[in-house]
């Protein structure tokens, strides 16, 4: 069977590990690097060893040899690219977050369910192989029920990790090109998506989210904390955000680290890295019954969750299935991320049932 042809729209920062997803794929290749700037898409389509490049994905689209698209953009253009991508009738993984309003995501939702092709948001952290195996360890009642999640996000100095690109901060600094803040609306996607992944269903959210000042007429959204309350039962879960200006985090990508607590009513569970590797010691550790048990038999690199992601998207294309997240998962976790930043503005807890 010949290999599926995917093509990026975007070839930014975050397009490396995706391209890495793809290098050693033994049903899917890179077949198309598509970037607005004409300099980007040759050099990218070379380094990775693409057959097209193009400037316009319109275009790309057009291209019949085409099986699928990785859309690799600013969020304000998340919508149009999905959307026509499926009516091309191209398989699409959409990075996240998926959009900047839920009417945007209803726009997509509704262009998935019209389509046969794959659809799915790309939120790597439901591949990340500690959390995976978290979750794995929760369903076998590994800590009995659980009570609790708690998740902490770090962000150092940007000097660290690897380079970002100053129009890569430049997007993302806009609120109108970025749908909110980089700390909370951007990679704040990620922790609402796991929230949801480990202990299902939110019914209600309160937030503080403050703003930093850069530098004149520059913000960032943080610090932040983030309560929220489970449907169905008295479980709550919560997320602070920090940046330590001066920190240097040790990582191989971003300046920023993310570990979390799952309390159950027998045991604890502790993932103790997920972007960065801020902390000695295994990746996981798993408390029950008055004994430690360190799990450090599983890979802890982040990329090795891009990795998984794309072999999943691929699969499904192949053999069928949702990977995660189906267009309408992707949607509630956007209506939890909007529903926080609600509650933010207007200083009180905010049951999503508001936002429809
Ligand atoms: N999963 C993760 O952990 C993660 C990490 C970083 C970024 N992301 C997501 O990936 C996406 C891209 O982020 P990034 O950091 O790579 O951004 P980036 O700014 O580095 O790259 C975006 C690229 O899109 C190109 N582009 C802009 N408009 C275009 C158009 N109309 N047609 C074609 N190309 C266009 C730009 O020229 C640029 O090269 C965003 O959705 C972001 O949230 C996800």
């Amino acid at each position: 069977m010949d290999k599926l042809r995917v093509g990026f729209i975007g070839a930014g920062r975050i397009a490396d590990l995706h391209a890495l997803g793809y290098r050693d794929s033994a049903d899917a290749v890179l077949y198309a690097v598509c970037d607005s700037d004409p300099e980007v898409a040759t050099a990218r389509a070379k380094e990775w060893g693409a057959e097209r490049s193009l400037t316009d994905y319109r275009q790309l689209l057009a291209d019949p040899q085409l099986d699928a698209v990785e859309v690799l953009t600013p969020h304000r253009l998340h919508r149009e690219m999905a959307v026509a991508a499926l009516e091309a009738g191209k398989h699409v993984s959409l990075q996240k977050p998926m959009a900047v309003s839920l009417e945007e995501a209803d726009a997509i939702v509704a262009a998935a369910e019209a389509s046969d092709r794959v659809f799915r948001v790309f939120e790597n952290f439901r591949y990340y192989p500690p959390y995976v195996r978290a979750k794995e360890l929760l369903a076998e009642g590994a800590i009995g029920d659980p009570v609790s999640l708690r998740v902490k996000v770090i962000g150092g100095n940007p000097r660290h990790g690897w380079p970002v690109p100053v129009k890569a901060w430049a997007w993302r600094l806009s609120e109108e090109e970025c749908g909110g803040g980089p700390a909370i609306f951007d990679h704040g996607y990620h922790i609402f998506s796991i929230a949801r992944y480990f202990l299902g269903d939110v019914e209600s959210v309160f937030a503080w989210i403050e703003r930093t000042e850069l530098q004149p007429g520059l913000t960032w959204d943080s610090p932040a904390l983030v309560v929220w309350r489970y449907a169905g039962g008295p479980r709550f879960g919560s997320w602070e955000t920090v940046n330590s200006a001066e920190l240097t985090v040790r990582s191989k990508y971003y300046s920023n680290d993310e570990w979390l607590e799952l309390t159950g009513t027998r045991g604890l569970i502790w993932v103790n890295r997920c972007s960065g590797e801020m902390l000695e010691g295994p990746p996981l550790v798993v408390y029950r019954d008055g004994e430690t048990q360190a799990v450090d038999d599983i890979e802890s690199d982040w990329a090795a969750s891009f990795v998984d992601g794309i072999d999943d998207f691929v699969r499904a294309i192949r053999q069928g299935g949702q990977p995660e997240l189906s267009a309408e998962e992707g949607r509630e976790v956007l209506r939890f991320s909007l529903a926080a930043h609600r509650s933010a503005r207007d200083g009180r807890p905010v049951a999503l049932a508001e936002l429809k």
